[in-house]
């Protein structure tokens, strides 16, 4: 799959650590910055992953800040995004298998590398189990066409 990354100041190590993981799964990543730790706002690289993959250059994305609320509160705002601030496995397995999440957020402060990893792993392993799961996404879209 060709994975977008992106983080702010606060997520940058943890978003090199995670790239290094998607590219050894096999996956095709592309790094939207930034690449230093200068302070940066997070909505406008959110913002950058997140046209990235509604322009149809990515599948998935992975949004990482300081808590990773930031970045998925500012996901959700794209049009057609699905973005999910994970701390547990589950939250990771069921955010792709029920609602078929296309971003995965993550807080450097809050997640150690280790667990960050197990999350990625599980969520670019876990695919949309569709049936009744994609009503509801549907109803999702509508939410967002109504407004
Ligand atoms: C930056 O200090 C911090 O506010 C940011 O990384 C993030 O945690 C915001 O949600």
């Amino acid at each position: 799959m060709k994975i977008a990354f992106a983080s702010d100041h606060a997520g940058v190590g943890l978003k090199a650590e995670l790239i290094g993981l998607a590219s050894t799964l096999g996956h095709e990543v592309v790094d939207l910055g930034p690449t230093t730790t200068q302070s940066v706002d997070y909505p406008d690289f959110a913002e950058k992953a997140c046209l990235a993959i509604t322009g149809g250059q990515a599948e998935l994305g992975v949004l990482i800040c300081g808590t990773g609320q930031g970045m998925n509160i500012t996901a959700n705002k794209v049009r057609g995004i699905r973005a999910a601030l994970c701390h547990t496995e589950f939250e990771a397995r069921m955010a792709r298998a029920h609602n078929d999440a296309n971003v995965l957020c993550l807080g450097q402060r809050v997640t150690g590398p280790g667990l960050a990893a197990e999350l990625l792993t599980c969520f670019l392993a876990t695919a949309f189990e569709g049936g009744r799961h994609a009503a509801r996404v549907a109803k999702i879209t509508a939410v967002e066409a109504r407004r």
